[in-house]
């Protein structure tokens, strides 16, 4: 007997089980397999949590060393997918080429129409290893510029931010990126991670599950936020522009990018407060100082306004700008992060699989006759 109560866009539901994460709003914590996500992010590094998402415990000392060497001896990306990306057309927004390098990737594992279960593992290890040198070099081709490599002596953080930079970052830019890797990584059920889990139910491949999500991410109203912020935080220009900028968009009854979220609402996304502190230890610039006190009266403006927080895009914005990393990657960048926690939940799923087939409550036309 299905159950007709219909809440618009799932509020409220209760869509799937999970031992993965959970926002706990009460406690204002975000679990991850028993931990705190921020207590993770200031303890250990991205590919502990990377780790702990896939292998369901944090690694040893030697795990550690072994999964680094792992993922860095999986690095290499069929040289086809650049020829592909190559061909894309001028607008090619970087999600979409992400979307298109993910999906093309899957035409060169011979094991992608197999039993999901059953190679997983090794799709998971070449999917995360992958990612930060498809999404460096897919901003490279764009750009007309020569590919990066990876530098398996690096952390993964420190490679991935000099493969998009092209210089080596320093310690409190690496952690810094680490951090930011290590909040993006996972967050309970987004729409991306709930679109990954919905197309691996019908226990398809892991890679289209993956393109999924990327196209939910990119929307504005989900990752792709982190961009428009950053686009709104220099349409700003001074933190003495920021206040009457933000009420005339208020006024223009628009949408604040980096404010707002559906499962916190009226209390603060710990993720942001993590990356403003960030942000506080990484300005140096007179223009850098501008920026942080621009993001503040954004702040203080969006809470007596609207009684809003900001949402972790907010602060994530200005991080990755003072880290060098051009806007188009932003988003991208989320999604690499995001990554781990979305092929743990596939995996998840496909261990557990009860195919998804809501029901929808009719509002069309009553049954009638076909002209003859
Ligand atoms: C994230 C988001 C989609 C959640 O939205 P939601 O749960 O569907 O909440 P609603 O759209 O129902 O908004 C509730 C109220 O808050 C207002 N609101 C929510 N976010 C707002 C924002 N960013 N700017 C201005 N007003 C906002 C809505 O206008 C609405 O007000 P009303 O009741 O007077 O009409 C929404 O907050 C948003 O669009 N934020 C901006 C995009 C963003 O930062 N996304 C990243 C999320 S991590």
């Amino acid at each position: 007997m299905a159950d007709d109560t219909y809440h618009p866009g799932l509020e409220g539901v209760t869509a799937t089980e999970t031992a993965i994460s959970y926002l706990d709003v009460e406690h204002e914590t975000i679990l991850i397999r028993g931990y705190d996500l921020l207590k993770l992010a200031t303890s250990v590094d991205y590919l502990s949590v990377a780790h702990l998402l896939l292998e369901e415990r944090l690694p040893s000392a030697d795990e550690h060393a072994a999964f680094r060497r792992n993922l860095a001896e999986q690095q290499a990306v069929p040289p086809q997918i650049w020829t592909i990306l190559r061909q894309l057309g001028p607008h090619t927004h970087l999600m979409d080429a992400l979307r298109t390098a993910i999906s093309a990737l899957a035409t060169f594992d011979p094991t992608v129409s197999g039993v999901p279960a059953d190679h997983l593992d090794g799709q998971l290890r070449t999917l995360l290893a992958s990612m930060p040198v498809i999404v460096a070099n897919m901003y490279h081709i764009r750009e007309n510029r020569p590919l990066a490599t990876p530098d398996p002596a690096l952390s993964y953080a420190a490679n991935f931010l000099a493969m998009i930079t092209g210089h080596r970052p320093n310690p409190l830019q690496e952690r810094a990126f680490d951090q930011l890797l290590t909040v993006y990584s996972e967050h309970e059920l987004p729409n991306s991670t709930f679109a990954a889990i919905v197309i691996a139910s019908t226990l398809s491949d892991t890679y289209g599950a993956l393109t999924g999500a990327v196209a939910s991410l990119k929307g504005p109203l989900h990752g792709g936020a982190n961009e428009a912020v950053m686009r709104m935080l220099r349409e700003m220009q001074t933190a003495e522009q920021a206040e009457p900028y933000l009420l005339a968009k208020l006024a223009q009854k628009e949408r604040i990018m980096g404010f707002g979220h559906r499962v916190y609402m009226k209390q603060a996304d710990p993720r942001a407060v993590l990356m403003k502190n960030l942000l506080a230890q990484l300005v140096s610039s007179p223009q850098e100082h501008e920026l942080y006190q621009i993001c503040l009266t954004g702040e203080a403006v969006m809470l007596r306004e609207k009684g809003l927080y900001p949402n972790l895009d907010y602060y994530a914005a200005p991080v990755y700008d003072l880290l060098g990393v051009p806007i188009d990657l932003y988003t991208p960048i989320f999604f690499a992060a995001r990554t781990a926690g979305l092929l743990a939940h596939i995996r998840e799923q496909y261990r557990h699989n009860r195919l998804f087939r809501p029901r929808v409550r009719y509002i069309g036309p009553a049954l009638g006759d076909v002209a003859s």
